[in-house]
């Protein structure tokens, strides 16, 4: 690693529009960095989040992207690469859960959801490393999931996908040490749109399990992947964390 940052810090979040990674991009700016707010259909909501992130100079713009289709990856890595000369911060955020028994899923959809949430990532950090490496002291964080571990009821493609991220960050642990660290974040249950098909009842039976009580707020996460992201973590890498409010102890 190098040495501890001193001048103007650039974020890209992907899947900034919503829920963790709007949290986290706000939480980037406030504690100072210039963030590229990344969305795929909700470009309002994204273009809404960049009157905060403006202040103090800072030139924030959003990007968008499907990350499932490689070349709208690419152009979005080139469109990051148009803006900046180099990549302090690269938080792998966007990701969707189709809800799906394994009976019913065909293989197009279990490689949708590889796409989604794997190759995209995957294309997305190839495509950056040279502005990650200008950095001299870059981090990357990918968000996973509580799933990845204890395997779901109804999205064995998600959960797959999501333990693939922990291989993928583990070995980029490896590669890219020491100019460039990589971290994990493992969400429980947190309260934003990927849960919106839960009723009442589920809800509950979700609080009831959790030891803490209650449904993380997104900004508890953004909170984990700010902390990854920042100098005070610069001895963690390949590192999960688990913010779960003790769903699930090691
Ligand atoms: N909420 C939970 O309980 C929970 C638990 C564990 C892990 N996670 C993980 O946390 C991350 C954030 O999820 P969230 O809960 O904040 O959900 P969310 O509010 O639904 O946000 C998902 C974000 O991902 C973007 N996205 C979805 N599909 C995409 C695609 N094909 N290409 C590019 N961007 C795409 C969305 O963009 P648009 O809205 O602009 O389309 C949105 O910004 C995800 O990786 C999720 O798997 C969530």
């Amino acid at each position: 690693m190098g040495p501890p940052r001193s001048g103007l810090v650039r974020a890209l979040v992907t899947g900034a529009s919503s829920g963790i990674g709007r949290e986290t991009a706000k939480l980037l700016g406030a504690q100072g960095a210039e963030v590229a707010v990344h969305f795929h259909t909700h470009r309002a909501e994204a273009e809404a989040l960049l009157p905060e992130l403006r202040t103090g100079g800072r030139d924030p713009f959003v990007v968008g992207g499907d990350l499932s289709d490689r070349e709208q990856v690419l152009a979005l890595a080139a469109a990051v690469s148009g803006r900046w000369p180099e990549l302090d911060v690269l938080v792998h955020n966007a990701g969707s859960y189709p809800r799906r028994m394994f009976r019913e899923l065909t293989d197009d959809e279990f490689e949708a959801c590889f796409r989604t949430n794997v190759y995209g990532a995957a294309t997305l950090t190839r495509a950056l490393l040279p502005l990650l490496d200008r950095s001299g002291s870059a981090r990357i964080v990918f968000v996973s999931s509580i799933l990845a571990f204890t395997g779901s009821r109804h999205g064995a493609h998600y959960a797959a996908a999501k333990a693939a991220l922990l291989g993928l960050a583990r070995s980029l642990a490896r590669e890219l040490a020491p100019r460039i660290t990589v971290n994990v974040v493992a969400p429980g249950c947190v309260d934003t749109d990927i849960l919106s098909d839960d009723s009442p009842e589920v809800r509950a039976e979700r609080e009831r399990a959790i030891p803490l009580g209650r449904i993380a707020r997104p900004r508890e996460v953004a909170e984990a992947v700010a902390f990854l992201a920042s100098p005070s973590a610069s001895y963690l890498t390949g590192t999960t964390l688990h913010v779960n409010g003790g769903l699930r102890l090691e």
